[in-house]
């Protein structure tokens, strides 16, 4: 199998650390040359020098609060440098708890942040995509767009949003040589997932290591994924191989989800 992605321009989101960081890796390691986006400068320089051949790669400062400024940004990046063959979007994840004690700025900032975002990049790539006939969207989301998590109520109510943005974008762009797909991550080893354990923790009255041993069980696999695991999976949907995989929700979850 040639995934056949080198030269390939990626923007990879959220890239400073876990899943989106090691999805730039493994991008690099196929010949991708990735421009990566995430707040803080420091962490973005650092990802860039240990990524393979560092003068192949670039970088964007930018914060997903503020869907208007990453426009502007990316759309001037692209002007002076060149477009994209590859998005993934990702961003950190929605703050826990219940969906019924949900303040409605929670919403509003989940849905600026995973839903708005999502649309202004997609907005800013897809002229190139289309010229290149060549595209792919990929959106890490998460399990709870097939079953929701207890105690995610905001990220589970905006999940589901953006699994629904995405399929109808996959319809409306699948002539163009351009396919729309999501993976959905379970528990991954990430700062992330350090949170959820925190919390349910607290929540239980345990310690972290029983809390993080209760999640593990409920895995199939009875272990937690490594991000290099989400990063291989959405590597091959960027791929020409998955050239006709579209619309798809990809759960990378070691079996954890109970639906089909
Ligand atoms: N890990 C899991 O178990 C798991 C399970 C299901 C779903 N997910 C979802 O998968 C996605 C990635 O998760 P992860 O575990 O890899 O997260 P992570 O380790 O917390 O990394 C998040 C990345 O996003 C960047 N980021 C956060 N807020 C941002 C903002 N406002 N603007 C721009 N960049 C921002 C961070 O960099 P800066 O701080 O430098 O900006 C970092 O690079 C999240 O949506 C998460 O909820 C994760």
């Amino acid at each position: 199998m040639n995934l056949n992605l080198n030269n390939k321009y990626a923007l990879v989101c959220g890239s400073t650390a876990g899943i989106g960081k090691a999805t730039a890796i493994s991008l690099a390691s196929e010949g991708v040359k990735v421009t990566l986006i995430a707040r803080n400068e420091e962490k973005l320089k650092a990802v860039l020098a240990g990524l393979p051949h560092p003068e192949n790669h670039d970088y964007i400062v930018a914060d997903f609060s503020n869907p208007v400024q990453l426009k502007t940004k990316v759309t001037e990046y692209i002007a002076k440098n060149h477009g994209f063959h590859i998005l993934v979007n990702n961003t950190g994840g929605p703050k826990g708890g219940p969906v019924f004690s949900a303040d409605l700025s929670e919403f509003e900032n989940a849905f600026t942040q995973h839903l708005k975002c999502n649309h202004v990049l997609a907005q800013a790539v897809v002229p190139f995509m289309k010229e290149a006939e060549y595209g792919r969207i990929i959106s890490i989301i998460s399990t709870s767009v097939k079953q929701p998590l207890d105690g995610l109520g905001v990220s589970n109510t905006i999940r589901g949003a953006v699994a629904n943005w995405s399929k109808t974008l996959a319809n409306e762009l699948g002539s163009f040589g351009i396919t729309v797909n999501n993976v959905l991550p379970g528990a991954t080893g990430t700062e992330r997932l350090s949170e959820i354990i925190k919390n349910k923790s607290a929540k239980a009255g345990n310690s972290e290591e029983e809390a993080a041993n209760a999640m593990k069980q409920a895995v199939p696999a009875k272990r937690f994924a490594k991000p290099e695991e989400l990063a291989y999976a959405v590597t091959f949907l960027a791929s020409e191989c998955a050239s006709y995989i579209n619309g798809i929700n990809l759960p990378v979850d070691g079996g954890r989800t109970k639906s089909l």
